[in-house]
Order: structure tokens, then C-alpha cells, then sequence
């Protein structure tokens, strides 16, 4: 069993990560207006990871027989001012759902829920790896900067993306 102060808090981890893919919707709609269809179809299949990171909680939640609450989505912005500040706002978004998942494994250790510190586990290793792969194009987005033609390149790499 859930108790309610765990799953309240695992409720608003799920609106965390509904927003994260509305978020890198927008992203990708963005990056479809600047004429960077890979870039835009890296976003677009990220938006389907954060969906997929929801939809893992949604289910534990059933499993430990607790209901799942469903909130509003806030509006994610619109646009960026160039590639590298739509992903450097993405490395931001995820060093903050980094910290959300922090303060969760804490809350699991706090009330020994065992099962949930094991399910949140993933979680931890998922945003390590989701960081350093933002953080990785963040880096070669700065070094295409001052090379032209390397954010094209960069842009087909990104759109191999499955
Ligand atoms: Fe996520
Ligand atoms: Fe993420």
C-alpha cells in the first residue's frame, strides 16, 4: 500500500513528466518552424520518453493500490532564442527533475517504502543518463557556433534519433 503523503507526491511526479513532453513538444514544434526536422524529431521523441517516464508511475501507483489524480498542464513556452537556448533550457528543465526525483528517493528513505525507493531507483539512473546526453549537445551546439554549416550536420546526426 501507498501511503498518502507518497502518493500525492508520485501524482505531481506525473504531472512533472506530462509537462516535460509537452514541453519537448513545444520544442519540437519550434525547431519545425526553424526548418531543423532533426532537431525537431529528437524533441519529438523525447516528448515520448517523458510520456513513457508518466505512464511508469501511473501503473506502480495501481500497483501499490493507490489512485492516480490527474492535474492541470502548465503552458510551455513557445519559442527559443536559437537551438542552444532551446537545449540548454532542456538541460535546466532536467537538473530540475533531477532534484524532483532527489526529494521523492528522500521522502521513500524517510517513510522506509521500500518498493517505491526501488521504482524511483530507475528514475535516479534515468536522469544521470538524461542529463549527460542534453549536456553533450549543449557542448557540441557551442562549439557548432563558431563553425557554419556544423549545425546542419549536427542537426542530421540529432535525426537519427529512433
Ligand atoms: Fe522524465
Ligand atoms: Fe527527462
Amino acid at each position: 500500500m501507498l501511503n498518502e503523503k507518497m502518493e500525492d507526491a508520485l501524482n505531481e511526479q506525473i504531472n512533472e513528466e506530462l509537462y516535460s513532453s509537452y514541453l519537448y513538444l513545444a520544442m519540437a514544434a519550434w525547431f519545425e518552424s526553424e526548418n531543423l526536422s532533426g532537431c525537431a524529431g529528437w524533441m519529438q521523441a523525447q516528448a515520448r520518453e517523458e510520456n513513457g517516464h508518466a505512464m511508469k508511475l501511473f501503473k506502480f501507483i495501481h500497483e501499490r493500490r493507490g489512485r492516480v489524480t490527474l492535474k492541470t498542464i502548465k503552458e510551455p513556452a513557445k519559442e527559443w532564442k536559437s537551438p542552444l537556448a532551446a537545449f540548454e533550457a532542456s538541460l535546466k528543465h532536467e537538473q530540475h527533475i533531477s532534484s524532483c526525483i532527489d526529494s521523492l528517493m528522500n521522502l521513500a528513505i524517510a517513510q522506509k517504502d521500500h518498493a517505491s525507493a526501488a521504482m524511483l531507483q530507475w528514475f535516479v539512473n534515468e536522469q544521470v543518463e538524461e542529463e549527460a546526453h542534453v549536456d553533450g549537445i549543449v557542448q557540441k551546439l557551442k562549439m557548432a557556433e563558431k563553425a557554419p554549416g556544423a549545425l546542419l550536420m549536427l542537426d542530421h546526426a540529432l535525426g537519427e534519433r529512433k
